[in-house]
């Protein structure tokens, strides 16, 4: 190979590389944006795909998927929060899972004979965390009670039950799944 060719065989190389981290490096920084599927044919139509709804708009004469304005996005996200071994029958634990629209929020595991039930640590009466006193999940700052198994109301001020998650256990763990509305 002559001095010529090989240094033009070094160039491209070199572009190459250049150009594979470049794309290779914002493909990893980016979300998969989530699409609306098949192409946009019939103006007004609306098709929902992972909880999103999209709507077929007119724009600069090609018609095309735009999210439905005002449409409330939900987020899930499920997510292994402790050991299976780690909570007992009868028992409960109090954790953080990551929260679907950022930060993190507290989740009341309770293990009872039908399995893992999960529930918001925040009292609905103004949000205080409850934590389990004796056989009930207690609220200390106004005093209202919740079922652990269920997350009913045993005792208000608080007049609503404790937000119930989903709550799995597989290979091990017990998984949590949380969503933003
Ligand atoms: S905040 Fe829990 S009883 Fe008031």
């Amino acid at each position: 190979m002559s001095s010529k060719s090989s240094r033009r065989a070094f160039i491209s190389a070199t572009v190459a590389s250049f150009a594979w981290l470049i794309t290779g490096g914002r493909a990893a920084a980016t979300t998969p944006a989530i699409s609306a599927g098949a192409p946009c044919k019939v103006k007004g139509k609306e098709r929902t795909v992972d909880g999103v709804t999209f709507v077929c708009r007119n724009a600069k004469g090609k018609l095309v998927w735009r999210r439905k304005p005002g449409e409330a996005t939900t987020k899930v996200i499920t997510v292994r929060v402790l050991e299976s071994a780690e909570l007992e029958l009868g028992k409960t634990k109090v954790v953080n899972a990551p929260a679907p629209n950022g930060g993190t929020t507290g989740v009341v595991l309770t293990r009872t004979s039908a399995g893992i039930t999960a529930l918001r640590v925040n009292c609905t009466h103004q949000g205080f965390p409850v934590g389990r006193v004796g056989a009930v999940l207690e609220c200390e700052l106004h005093g209202s009670r919740f079922n652990p198994e269920t997350g009913a109301v045993i005792n208000g001020p608080a007049a609503r039950p404790l937000t119930r998650y989903d709550a799995s256990e597989t290979n091990g763990g017990i998984y949590v799944t949380v969503t933003s509305a």
